[in-house]
Order: structure tokens, then C-alpha cells, then sequence
């Protein structure tokens, strides 16, 4: 089918280019309101398009649905990685011949599992979080997919794991790294990631759009300031190849030069 039969609306909803909504949701106690690319589990719901991209192409392992449908139990569910991300990375892992992924901010570990399930049986992911709450909600379910050998999880900043992998020995070894922790030490993930990273190697860092607010970033709010700023970089940053996407809240790709 050409763009051409599409009406309008369906093509701007389909490619969500530079198009956003206003999607409320409610965050603990607190309620707020965002702009937001339809993302599959939270404002994709209610989009045909969203619904018709992922029922021709998802293709969930079971267990990794299982640890879905359990994080959706959880009240902070709104920071799952969107499902039909998670597999356009695992393919791009998958594409460059990943041996040795990183991911910054695990939660219940959803893009790890699935990250883990497409690397080769001798390929490691080494998992940075600070909350074993969370990382516990997803530990039985890498268990039950049999990757929990490939995943070594790492409660502590993840500033300090980067450190500890640079300290040994561990530079230009990682192929692909995800960064989705913490927004105000975004820079410093991406500069630890790079040296770690080897050449041809990607970077994809999350939430790179923060729900609109990167549009009109308030001084007072560090988050969107840093988000801002490192998009900015990135931007005239000659080490790396550069694409953001609009998918989930936004995702960049850097590939190391
Ligand atoms: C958006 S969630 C990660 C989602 C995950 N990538 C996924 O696939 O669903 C962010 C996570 O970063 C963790 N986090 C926050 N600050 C951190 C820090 N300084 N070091 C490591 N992890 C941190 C939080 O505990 C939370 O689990
Ligand atoms: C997607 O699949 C669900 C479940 O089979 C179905 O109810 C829905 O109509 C489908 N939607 C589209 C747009 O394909």
C-alpha cells in the first residue's frame, strides 16, 4: 500500500512524526499530564495504528509476556520499556552481532530479558540497577526463559559499575548499551558508555523527547534540562552517527565512529 491511500491522520498517527498527545497518567500519588508518542502499553491503547503495528509484528517469547503482564501489576509500570522497542533493539543487537550488551536502568527487566534471550548462549548482559525490589520482580522470570546465566545484575549506581568496568580492563569490549536510568546523569552514562563501547558499537538512549517537555524545557526541572542538553550534544558530537527516533518517548541511536 502506498502513503497515498493512508488518509491523513492515519499516515501522522502511524509515523508519529513530530506529532504528540496528550496522554494523563498517574505517577504514585501523583498526577500529572504529558505529552507523549503513543507508547504500546501506556498511550498506544487506544490507537488502531499502535494496536495494528504490534498485533503484525511483536514477536514476544512467552516468559518475556509473562514478565509483561506482571510489571503491569506494578505501580510504577509507566517505565517498562514500550515492547516493540525492546524488539527493535534486540534486532539491532542482533544485526551487529552483540556478544556483550549493558543496560542502565533494568526495573523489572524486560529489555534485559529480552536482550538476553536473542544474544548467543556465550553473550552476557550486564544489568545496572539500584532497587532489588524491582530487579526481584523479574529475576524468577529470567529463570524460568533459561538466560539467567547471561544476565549479571549489579545493584549499585550504575555510575560506579561503569567505573568498575572501565577500572578493569573492560574498554572498546561492550557492543551495545541502553541507558535508561536516572535523566540528570544521562551525560555521564553516555560518556562512560562511549569508552566502554567498541568502535561500531550503539548507544540508544531512551526518553530522549521526556513526554514533549523537551520542547520547553523550565530551568527548574533538572531532568528535562539534562535530557535537553545531552540532545543537544549529540548532536554535534563527530565521535558518533546519529538518529532519534519517535518511538516509545523518544530513542536515540549513536553508533561509535
Ligand atoms: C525507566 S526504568 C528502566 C526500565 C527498563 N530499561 C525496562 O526495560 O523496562 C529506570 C530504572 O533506573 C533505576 N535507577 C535510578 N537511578 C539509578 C542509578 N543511579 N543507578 C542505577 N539505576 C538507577 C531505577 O531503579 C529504575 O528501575
Ligand atoms: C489486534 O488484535 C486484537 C486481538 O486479536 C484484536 O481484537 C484487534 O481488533 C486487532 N486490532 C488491529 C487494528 O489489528
Amino acid at each position: 500500500m502506498s502513503y497515498r491511500n493512508i488518509s491523513k491522520e492515519a499516515l501522522v498517527g502511524s509515523l508519529a512524526v513530530g506529532v504528540v498527545f496528550v496522554a494523563g497518567y498517574v505517577l504514585g500519588k501523583k498526577k500529572s499530564f504529558r505529552m507523549s508518542i503513543s507508547k504500546s502499553h501506556t498511550g498506544g491503547k487506544d490507537n488502531p495504528l499502535m494496536q495494528y503495528v504490534l498485533n503484525h509484528s511483536l514477536r514476544e517469547h512467552p516468559v518475556l509476556k509473562n514478565l509483561r503482564l506482571r510489571t503491569m501489576q506494578d505501580s510504577w509500570n509507566i517505565m517498562m520499556v514500550a515492547c516493540e522497542q525492546a524488539q527493535f533493539m534486540a534486532n539491532l543487537a542482533k544485526l551487529i552481532q552483540a556478544k556483550k550488551a549493558l543496560e542502565i536502568g533494568v526495573y523489572t527487566g524486560y529489555n534485559t530479558l529480552n536482550m538476553a534471550l536473542s544474544l548467543p548462549e556465550d553473550g552476557v548482559v550486564v544489568a545496572c540497577d539500584i532497587s532489588e525490589e524491582y530487579t526481584n520482580i523479574g529475576k524468577p522470570f529470567w529463570k524460568e526463559a533459561g538466560v539467567e546465566h547471561k544476565i549479571d545484575l549489579r545493584i549499585q549506581p550504575a555510575l560506579q559499575t561503569l567505573d568498575e568496568l572501565l577500572s578493569s580492563g573492560q574498554a572498546e569490549t561492550f557492543d551495545f548499551v541502553f541507558i535508561d536510568a536516572d535523566k540528570v546523569n544521562y551525560d555521564n552514562y553516555y560518556e562512560k558508555s562511549l569508552l566502554l563501547l567498541r568502535k561500531g558499537g550503539i548507544i540508544a538512549i531512551d526518553n530522549v523527547l521526556w513526554g514533549g517537555r523537551v520542547l520547553n524545557p523550565s530551568p527548574n526541572d533538572a531532568d528535562t534540562v539534562a535530557i535537553d542538553k545531552l540532545n543537544k550534544k549529540l548532536h554535534r558530537d563527530i565521535r558518533v552517527t546519529l538518529s532519534m527516533l519517535t518511538v516509545g518517548d523518544g530513542l536515540t541511536l549513536a553508533m561509535k565512529l
